[in-house]
């Protein structure tokens, strides 16, 4: 579903991703590892568009994409959750999921239909569907940012840092929900510094390191044969 090659992100000199490549099969659930600055979210950000890498290629469905805006990103079925977590947070919670389908506003019916099953599936957005999404909890944010990306019905869902900051009760019902999305059929790149838990979810990994892909394979592979403490503190 998605073919990254030779991707190069820089920010005036800084060369943070140095001709990564990366894929992506349809309903995998593949892990992006790395230490803090290793180049995870800028990888991410160019798949999604939301930055103009400086070379290389992604391929969503064969079709080539680099340098494609967000909003056609998420049209073509490819909506990202960013690592900065950020819901609108003077409108309910209910408007925020509203606003995920902003391509969709033809189709009412769908929407609501999928708002129901977001809210079955995250009660606490049910519970709280009129409160400003600025009151939420931060582990309730999350679950938020992550109903209103599905609500654009995507296929590939890029997910940076969910369980970032939260609680480790929290970071467990996280990831069971992205256990429960994916087997919904959804596919998903998820962008973790949690290397354990997310190894302990995905079927594959690559690991980041200073900007270049320094490891990749199964889940069970990578999981033993790295040294997970070390990827937290970047060695
Ligand atoms: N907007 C930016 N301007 C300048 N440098 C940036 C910017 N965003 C990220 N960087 C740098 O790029 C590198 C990779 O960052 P990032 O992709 O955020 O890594 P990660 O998500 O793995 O922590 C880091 O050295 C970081 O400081
Ligand atoms: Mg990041």
């Amino acid at each position: 579903m998605l073919e990254v090659a030779g991707l190069e992100v820089r920010y005036g000199a800084v060369r943070a991703v140095r001709g990564a490549s990366l894929a992506v099969g349809d309903g995998e659930l593949v892990a992006l590892l790395g230490a803090n600055g290793a180049g995870k979210s800028s990888t991410l950000r160019a798949i999604a568009g939301a930055l103009r890498p400086a070379a290389g290629s992604i391929r969503l469905d064969g079709q080539e994409v680099l340098g494609t805006s967000p909003e056609r990103m998420v049209r073509l079925g490819a909506a990202m959750v960013p690592e900065t977590r950020d819901v609108f947070p003077d409108l309910t919670v209910g408007e925020n999921l509203r606003l995920g389908a902003f391509t969709r506003r033809g189709d009412a019916q769908g929407v609501a239909a999928d708002r129901e099953r977001m809210l079955a599936m995250f009660p606490v957005l049910r519970e709280r569907q009129d409160q400003p999404a600025g009151t939420l909890s931060g582990g309730e944010q999350q679950m938020l940012v992550i109903a209103r990306a599905m609500m654009s019905r995507p296929r590939l869902l890029l997910l940076d840092e969910p369980s970032l900051g939260l609680a480790p009760t929290i970071v467990q019902r996280i990831f069971a929900m992205i256990v429960e999305l994916r087997r919904a059929g959804l596919t998903i790149l998820l962008v973790e510094q949690n290397a354990a838990q997310a190894l302990a979810i995905a079927d594959r990994a690559y690991v980041m390191r200073q900007g270049e892909i320094a490891a990749s394979g199964p889940a069970a592979e990578i999981a033993a044969a790295t040294d997970l403490q070390q990827l937290y503190l970047g060695g």
